[in-house]
């Protein structure tokens, strides 16, 4: 098993442990971030030992056992268990992903769970993302028209303009893009990050938006769309397999064609 240890000038320190029953037959360790904000503690990680033989099989299903089972306070967000409320974003292993699609049997040796990284944590694993609804409010994600509607019908797409959401409507803005990438870890309060971005595609590239221009004025920013420098972490991290990274592409491609 692998072994895991603290760098040495770490703020986070080693937590409590707490062991598997003693007839678990197949046990593993989960080593969790915790932090209150209502003590005066440094972050710890405990270690909590789960018998995988009575635990479901995603990460998720090993953070609700213990919850249930061993400790109560451990805090996280979860609703749907099947990839769909975008909730339980979390780093995993190193990497962001979905807590209830990750199966444990992926990881090998511990299983290291800490919030999103680079995000101010309210507690244990659930992270601030006032900043990030904030953006998602500021690109107006929503369909915006400037004539009236057809009499008798609903605004009408062809099956092709229709195609060309998809990719974008899949999206559950689990921000797990947004925080693997530098440029929104450093400068996450005016890059509005590969998330929100994709959002704002998903709206310019809708064939019955009639604010085209409008809303790619509202991106035409150094910070906003361009501190995107296509590092990519963002496509490779995505836990529902989609490409944030093309739809900014996309983006600042009309940017220049309407120039
Ligand atoms: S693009 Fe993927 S990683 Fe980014 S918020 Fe949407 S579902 Fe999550
Ligand atoms: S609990 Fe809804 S996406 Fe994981």
């Amino acid at each position: 098993m692998a072994e895991f240890s603290l760098p040495a000038n770490s703020r986070v320190q080693t937590g409590v442990t707490y062991s598997a029953p003693k007839d678990s037959g197949s046990t593993r360790s989960f080593k969790v971030y915790r932090y209150d904000p209502d003590t005066e503690e440094n972050p710890r990680i405990d270690t909590y030992e789960i018998d995988l033989d009575d635990c479901g099989p995603m990460v998720l299903d090993a953070l609700i056992k213990i919850k249930n089972e061993t400790d109560t306070t451990l805090t996280f967000r979860r609703s749907c268990r099947e990839g769909i409320c975008g909730s339980c974003a979390m780093n995993i292993d190193g990497t962001n992903t979905l807590a209830c699609l990750k199966p444990i049997d992926e990881v090998s040796g511990d299983v290291k769970i800490y919030p999103l990284p680079h995000m101010e944590v309210i507690k244990d694993l659930v992270p601030d993302l006032s900043t990030a609804y904030a953006q998602l409010e500021s690109i107006e994600p929503w369909l915006k028209t400037k004539t009236p509607p057809p009499p008798d019908t609903e605004r009408r797409q062809s099956v092709e303009e229709r195609a060309k959401l998809d990719g974008m409507w899949e999206c559950v803005l689990c921000f797990s893009c947004s925080t693997s990438c530098p440029s929104y870890w450093w400068n996450g309060d005016r890059y509005l990050g590969p998330a929100i971005l994709l959002q704002a595609y998903r709206w310019i590239a809708d064939s019955r938006d009639e604010y085209t221009g409008e809303r790619l004025d509202n991106l035409e920013d150094p910070f906003r769309l361009y501190r995107c420098h296509t590092i990519m972490n963002c496509t490779k991290t995505c836990p529902k397999g989609l490409n944030p990274a093309k739809a900014i592409a996309e983006i600042k491609k009309m940017m220049v064609v309407r120039q």
